[in-house]
Order: structure tokens, then sequence, then C-alpha cells
């Protein structure tokens, strides 16, 4: 989604402006662009597509100056074009925005009114107007900033340059992130640490409806009533500037290969396997009084929620209800004191997740977030937090951080069995073994003779229109995102169904030409085996084309009525149902759009974390 670099005070403004937005290219946009402030003039390069495009325009038109503010867009209001590309400036005032200004309509009539000329169909270009507007009223940077964060709904992450001051660029924030770099005698802004890593480890994140000036040698912090509040720089983690495809194609597949390492990372952070106990960070509440949890997400990190609702249910049982976090604040909610809420999200920063944590703790609710990046928003705004430790996700399409989701939500319903008196000590034990076993079963799934069948089944699909995966229990939540993963990435429709709803309407899609994957692992803690085969049956009796993912015994049993096979370990119960299976059809994904020719790691109009609602 959009990204927002800037700098002050350094001869290579340009090149370190790029280069941050080049890092931020992974979380998705359409168009990009740079303005500094040239002999007080705005020079302006941007380009619609990708970085390089931009890159190679700037190699023709040299913009020199030591300040200056880029940006990646991803279009909201208005097409992706050069035109619509940020930054936007007005007479004397040179915006970037991240976010949505949901009342742009109202003040662009009213800002035309007094002589202002807009050049795009975005949102954005209102903003450069409307900050003029206030500094010709009241001659200051400061104000000109609180009047028009006022007057402004919605979300945003601002960064202003202006005429006739080379050395200082405002910032502001109201639900979408944004930090400030500190360097030697020069510093840096950017909507996510990871852009300036290469510069800079100590950070100041601004909080909603924070302001900031900053120049080459000082940084003030404002709040909402112009008070100077003091914040402290903090460290950020080395992890992040270690980020290379080491040596793959794409960091989608090397995002896969490391899932074992990040389950066994996971586990060794919260558990000590020499007695079986799990150590979870502290919760700010008392988990025996909690007799319902709600997991609130989007996406694959709903999906892990999913999934969490049948450990928890099954180990701890404790009621569970999940939430899709674009829908959550728009019903009635019968809160409850002991329910307790918990966001999962691999950025910390998902619009709409944010959006629904905020909503629950406006009604006091205990809020748990589970997320991969630490210092997120939603880390940050909770009562307790579980990191996932997957180390930084750069495909857009989501898998190792849901691998590492599964992880931590089976630890906390192993935990929350204890704490419940639900599992023995024995059990705990088994259920523990039965995680840490995992990794060591997922490295057989990347077998070379695997690896081959999987490319050949990947080939075959190239040229079908539209894929069913099924799956019953916990596999037909591995069933809903593996059709997600094959969408996003491949752009051929696919949906994900409970095996046994099939009959019930989808079934009526089934012909000689429908590729239908079966999920269907023996399981000894459920009987759902014989069930899948028999919705399995069903397919085949309407000629569809069945790929049937299982274990050895479950291939023998089928798989002479399947058309290609994919063999998995056989899996030891419900926490390696949840983890193993949903690795073959995320390879299976990837090697089904590389066939097509699509971007892999960034595929289209998809962004790695949306912060728009
Ligand atoms: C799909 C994918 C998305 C994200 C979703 C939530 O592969 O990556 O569906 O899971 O946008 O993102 P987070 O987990 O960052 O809140």
């Amino acid at each position: 989604m959009c990204g927002i670099v800037g700098v002050v005070g350094s001869k290579n403004a340009v090149s370190i402006i790029l280069e941050g937005l080049k890092k931020l290219e992974y979380r998705g946009y359409d168009s990009a662009g740079i303005a500094v402030l040239e002999k007080n003039k705005f020079k302006t390069v941007k380009e619609e597509g990708k970085i390089a495009k931009l890159e190679a325009a700037l190699k023709k038109t040299k913009l020199e100056s030591d300040i200056g503010i880029g940006h990646t867009r991803w279009a909201t209001h208005g097409r992706p074009s050069k035109q619509n590309a940020h930054p936007h400036a007005s007479s004397n005032v040179c915006v970037v925005h991240n976010g949505i200004i949901e009342n742009h309509q109202e003040l662009k009539e009213k800002l035309a009114k007094s002589g202002a000329k807009f050049l795009s169909q975005t949102d954005t270009e209102v903003v450069p107007h409307l900050i003029e507007y206030h500094f010709e009223k009241t001659g200051d940077i400061k104000k000109s900033i609180l009047e028009t964060a006022k007057e402004i709904h919605g979300t945003f992450a601002l960064a202003v340059i202006f005429k006739g001051h080379p050395n200082v660029i405002a910032v502001a924030k109201r639900g979408s992130p944004l930090v400030i770099g500190l360097g030697e005698n020069e510093n840096y802004i950017a909507s996510d640490y990871y852009a300036l890593s290469d510069h800079t480890s100590k950070i100041i994140a601004l909080e909603d409806e924070e302001f900031a000036i900053i120049s080459n040698n000082e940084i003030e912090v404002f709040d909402v009533k112009n008070k100077p509040i003091h914040k402290e720089a903090k460290l950020m983690e080395a992890e992040n500037n270690r980020i290379s495809k080491d040596g793959y194609d794409h960091f989608m597949l090397k995002e896969i290969y490391e899932q074992p390492r990040v389950l066994e990372e996971t586990i060794q952070a919260y558990v000590d396997l020499s007695n079986s106990s799990i150590h979870l960070p502290n919760f700010a509440f008392d988990l025996k009084k909690i007799n319902k949890i709600t997991i609130i997400a989007c996406g694959t990190s709903y999906y892990s929620g999913m999934c969490a609702k049948y450990l928890i249910e099954e180990i701890a049982g404790v009621e569970v209800e999940v939430d899709i976090a674009s829908e959550f604040r728009y019903r009635a909610h019968p809160f409850r004191d002991d329910n307790l809420m918990v966001f999962v999200s691999q950025s910390g920063e998902t619009a709409d997740t944010l959006a629904a944590l905020k909503f629950a703790k406006q009604n006091s609710q205990k809020i748990l977030s589970i997320v991969n990046v630490a210092h997120s928003t939603m880390a940050q705004l909770s009562d307790a937090v579980i990191r996932t430790v997957a180390g930084p996700e750069i495909g857009v399409a989501s898998t190792k951080a849901y691998t590492a989701q599964i992880t931590v939500l089976s630890l906390l319903a192993i935990h929350f069995g204890c704490i419940k008196g639900k599992i023995s000590a024995k059990q705990k034990e088994k259920l523990l073994q039965e995680l840490a076993e995992s990794g060591a079963k997922m490295v057989h799934l990347f077998d070379k003779s695997d690896i081959k069948n999987i490319k050949k089944i990947a080939q075959s699909l190239t040229s079908a229109k539209h894929v069913l995966y099924i799956g019953r229990g916990i596999s037909q939540i591995t069933a809903f995102e593996a059709a997600l993963k094959f969408r996003e990435l491949s752009y051929i429709n696919a949906q994900g169904i409970a095996a046994g709803e099939l009959k019930h309407g989808t079934i009526a899609l089934i012909d000689k030409k429908m590729p239908v994957i079966v999920i269907a692992p023996h399981n000894k803690d459920n009987d759902l085996f014989e069930k899948t085969l028999s919705n399995a049956q069903e397919v085949n009796a309407r000629g569809g084309k069945i790929i049937f993912i299982s274990d050895k015994k479950g291939i023998a049993q089928f798989g002479k009525m399947a058309k290609r096979k994919i063999e998995i370990p056989k899996l030891d119960g419900i926490i390696q149902e949840a983890i193993l299976p949903v690795v073959s059809t995320q390879l299976l994904a990837y090697y089904v759009a590389l066939y097509k020719g699509n971007d892999v790691d960034q595929p289209r109009n998809l962004a790695k974390s949306v912060t728009v609602e």
C-alpha cells in the first residue's frame, strides 16, 4: 500500500528517498514520485508503474536539493496515472499522503471558491491547498498543520515541505503509520521504519493526532493542542536490515521454505520443551476469568483465526467467535466482561483490524494482539501482545506469517486448556510435542520429488478458469486459505468450500473441466476422512478433475480415482492438520503464478499492509 519517505539535511536526499521507496515496493503500489525544494521551487518527478521507471526519469531530470519527499501510491481516488501520483502541490506547499480524506469533495468545493486549481482526481490534492490556505492566514507552519488536521475527516500520514523553508519537513498522523528517523545532521521520515533501516536505527513513532516539525538537527513533536511533547527515540531491531532473497527467485518462495525454522523459533520463544512449560508474555488481565474469545482479523490472518476456533474449542473448551475485521464494527455486540478480544495481524497496521481494535477498546474490552511487527500500532494499543517470530514477510501473499500465527494460537489454546483445567499435564506435553514435530515433518514437503510433482500439477492448472478447494474440519479452513492464495497469485477464480456444503449448490459447477482439490488427511482426532471421501466421490461421479491431498494411507484408499495426488506426511492430531497441508497449497499457488508469468511477490492490485478501510 502507499509508502512515504522523506529526508532533510542530506546531500544525497534524492537517492535516500529513491532507495527508501524501493524498500517499500513490496507493499504494492501503482505509481511513484519524488519532489524536492530546489532554489525555492518545487521540482517534481512522477511516473505511473514501477519505481524503475521513476529512477529512469530521475536520470533525465536531475533533482538537486538536500530536502525532499517521496511516495509510492496505491490508487484509491482516481486511477493509477502520472497526474494522480504524489507529491501534490499548491503554489507554496507540497505534500505526500497515506490514508483517505473522506470529506475531500466538500473541501475541494470550498477551496475552489477561493481560487485553488485542482489537477488530479485524488482526495490528497486538497491537503496542500488547505495547508496553504491556513498558512496564508496564520503565517505559521504549526498552526497551518493543526488547522488542516482539524478540518480533515478520515485518515492520514502527511509529509509536507514549504517554499521559503528549505530546512523543514512537517509531518502529521491520524490512523496511518509515520515514523521519524534520527540521523547525523540529517533526519528522515517514513511510513515504515524499514525504508530507513540503511541509515538509522533510532526511531520516533508518531501517535495519532501528533505532529512534528523536523529540520536537519532538530525534531519537535507537538500534541493536538500545539503543546510540545518529549518523545524518546527507540532502537529498532537489526533483523529488519537483513532482508534478501537468499538465492531464491522470489521472497514468497524463500518465505515458504523458511516455515520449519519460523515454527521452531516461535516455539523456542515461548516454550521450554525440556519441562513442557509455556511462557507467554504477561497478560494485564486474569485469563482464568475468560469464558469467551473473539478473534478479529482480515484475509489470511482471519483464516488463522478460524483455525484457532477449532484448536481453542477442542483443546481448551472455551467458546470462540471469529469476525472479519471490516464487518466487526457494523453490528450490535453484546459485549461481556469475560470476553477476550484477540486481534491477529502480520503487519499490525491493517486499517480494518486496527479500527475494530479501537472499537473494542472504546467498549472497555480486554485486548490481546498477535502481531509480527513488534512496534506496530496494534501492539502499542493492546493490553497484551504475543509476537509471532516469523521475521519480516516481504512477499505480498502471506505464508510464513500464517504458520507462525497458527503456532502462537496453538500455544494459546494449550495454555488456556491448562488454565481451564481441560487438559492434563500429560496431554499438554503430548500437544506440545505434536506442535514441535510439525517442523521436521514440514521439511519432507520440500523433497525434490514432491516439488517436481507439484510443479507438474501447477502446469496443468495454468489454463483453468476456476478451481475449487474442499475439506472438512480444520482442513476446511485450509481449503479457504489455499483458495485465497491461489486466486490472489494466479488470477484464476478459486473458491474454498466446506466439502459437505458442496451438494447444497456449488456442485452445479462440477463438470469435466473443473479441477477440485480435495484436502483429506487422516487425523486420529476425528473421523472426517471417510466423510470427505464421500464428497470427493460426488465430484468424481460428475466428472470433476480431482487433485487429492492426503497421507500415504489416504492416497492408497482413494488415489485411483484422483487425476493427480499430493502426498503429505501422516498427521498426528489437529495442530498438525492446521499447520502441514497448507504448505503444499502455497507451493501450488506459487508455481501456477510463476508459470503464468505473474508477479509473484507483488500480485496485481494488492498491497502488503492494507492501511485503508
Ligand atoms: C493474503 C494476505 C492478506 C493479509 C490481510 C491481513 O495472502 O496476505 O489477506 O492476510 O491483508 O493482513 P495483516 O495480517 O497484516 O493484518
